[in-house]
């Protein structure tokens, strides 16, 4: 049975795991469209019940996708977050409610809906954040009715911190996984106290956290595992969390001491991070059905303290001087 927790200030409830949509609309190599919807299919046969998209993604392929899924699937209590802001130069003054208006409604009309569940500004610029009247305009948009809710997804636990302190915020999306810990030393925290939910990305660290790859493995010309290893299309921590390929297999070695038997090593690493204090949801992106079902099946099973200080520890060895000060 899939676990539910209350998704910060949306007052819904989301399964703990959920499912990331961008390998749906591009940049990870091929994906087609029925093998899109079989993952969706699979995900929520599996018990989950919230899909992370973007505005972005395939310029709209994963939004439509999610919205065939949900047409043909209709009365299922799903919740659907998706992002608007990189469609356009990121530009503080892009960031508007006239721009915002035009987003939304293009969002819904790909997902055919009246009314978003949850946007998510997608990693604007940090000014951003602390600009008081883009929560205004998010605001208007509730009161609008087109979206229900609004939060940030953000590169750095700094901006993190700011959109919690505004009253609107109902989510931060913020990558955490066991190759980046910055997030439990004050988001987590910080989110807990202010009843702002955690949607934790790149949970397996763009697929290191598998345990799958080795030195030899490569990655599609149009997958950015390898045209952004060095950050050169978008911020280098969306890639294998930004840690260095052969770093990060050696540290996933030692990871995969620490996994119990009957567990998979990417199934360990979703519920490790499930098992932090004020994480509402995991969205583990999978590019097919397999993928799918196994990380919903990622549960709790195994997770103990142990596990966790070796975590830490393999952390500290690895990543702290090099990944803790960026983010
Ligand atoms: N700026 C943002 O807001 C932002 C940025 C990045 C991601 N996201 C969101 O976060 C979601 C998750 O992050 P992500 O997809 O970038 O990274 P991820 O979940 O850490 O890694 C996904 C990759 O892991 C591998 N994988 C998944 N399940 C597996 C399994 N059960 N066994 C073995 N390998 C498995 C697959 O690699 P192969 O392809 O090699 O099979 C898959 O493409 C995205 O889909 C998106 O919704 C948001």
């Amino acid at each position: 049975m899939m676990e539910k927790r209350m998704l910060g200030k949306t007052g819904r409830n989301v399964s703990i795991v959920g499912l990331g949509t961008w390998q749906l609309g591009a940049d990870w190599g091929n994906v087609d469209p029925a093998q899109a919807q079989a993952v969706l299919a699979a995900s929520v046969e599996a018990g989950v019940t919230f899909f992370d998209t973007a505005d972005v993604y395939g310029d709209g392929r994963s939004e439509q996708a999610i919205g065939a899924f949900l047409a043909d699937n209709t009365g299922l209590d799903l919740t659907v977050a998706t992002k608007m802001g990189r469609r356009m130069e990121q530009r503080p003054e892009n960031y508007s409610l006239t721009n915002f208006r035009e987003w939304t409604d293009r969002s819904r009309r790909n997902l055919g809906v009246e009314q978003l569940d949850l946007v998510q500004l997608h990693c604007p610029p940090t000014a951003v954040y602390s600009n008081a009247e883009v929560y205004d305009a998010l605001d208007t948009l509730v009161a609008e009715g087109a979206i229900r809710n609004y939060g940030v997804s953000v590169e750095r636990t700094e901006e993190a911190l700011e959109a919690i302190r505004h009253a609107g915020t109902a989510t931060v999306q913020i990558i955490l996984n066991a190759f980046r810990l910055k997030p439990l030393d004050e988001v987590l925290p910080a989110a807990e106290a202010a009843g702002v939910g955690i949607i934790a990305r790149v949970p397996l660290a763009s697929g290191l956290l598998s345990g799958k790859y080795t030195a030899e493995t490569s990655f599609a010309v149009d997958d950015h595992r390898n045209y952004n290893r060095t950050g050169s299309a978008f911020d280098v921590g969306e890639t294998f969390s930004g840690v260095d390929f052969g770093q990060g297999l050696n540290a996933v070695a030692e990871f995969e001491e620490l996994v119990p038997d009957g567990v998979s090593t990417a199934q360990a690493a979703i519920a490790w991070i499930a098992s932090q204090d004020g994480v509402s949801t995991v969205i583990p992106g999978a590019r097919n059905v397999e993928q799918a079902r196994s990380n919903a099946a990622a549960g709790f099973s195994g997770i103990d303290a142990t596990f966790d200080v070796g975590v830490r520890e393999i952390y500290d060895r690895y990543f702290r001087e090099s990944i803790h000060p960026r983010w």
